[in-house]
């Protein structure tokens, strides 16, 4: 009986602490946004995993994940496009599925101007809808 009671004042115990999982941080400060010229940079694609692309209008954040299965695609500047190399999927600079396998666009993250002028990005709040992802918080619209 003893025993029996001990085993669930422990497992009760144990209850109240549950199991936690410490992840890194999604966002990052991706630096000046000045610093980036117009196209696409893989600056951060290894440590982030993220594209930023410029463009005359703006600028915005890929998540540089195959929409298929996950791999991570090539930007190919010659050809305008990024290109997974898993199963053939290509995207436009806009991150549209223009062949392959891949179900839907690519991902933008959401980014914002810091007072500093840094471009901070944070990959936990995705969007690919067109129209969604092409304003705030997922585009910043720069005066060139
Ligand atoms: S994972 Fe990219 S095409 Fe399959």
């Amino acid at each position: 009986m003893a025993a029996f009671l001990g085993g669930s004042a422990a497992a009760t115990g144990r209850f109240f602490f549950p199991n936690v999982i410490y992840e890194p941080s999604q966002k990052f400060n991706a630096g000046p946004v000045k610093s980036y010229d117009v196209g696409v940079s893989t600056r951060w694609l290894n440590e982030q995993r993220v594209w930023i692309i410029r463009t005359d209008k703006g600028i915005y954040a890929m998540w540089a994940r195959c929409t298929h299965l996950g791999c991570t695609p090539s930007w190919f500047d010659d050809q305008g496009r990024f290109r997974c190399p898993c199963h053939g999927s290509n995207f436009n600079q806009g991150g549209d599925v223009i062949a392959g396998p891949a179900p839907r666009p690519l991902w933008r993250a959401k980014v914002e101007l810091a007072a500093t002028g840094d471009l901070i990005v944070d990959k936990a709040i995705l969007e690919d809808l067109p129209g969604k992802r092409d304003n705030p918080p997922f585009f910043i619209s720069l005066n060139a």
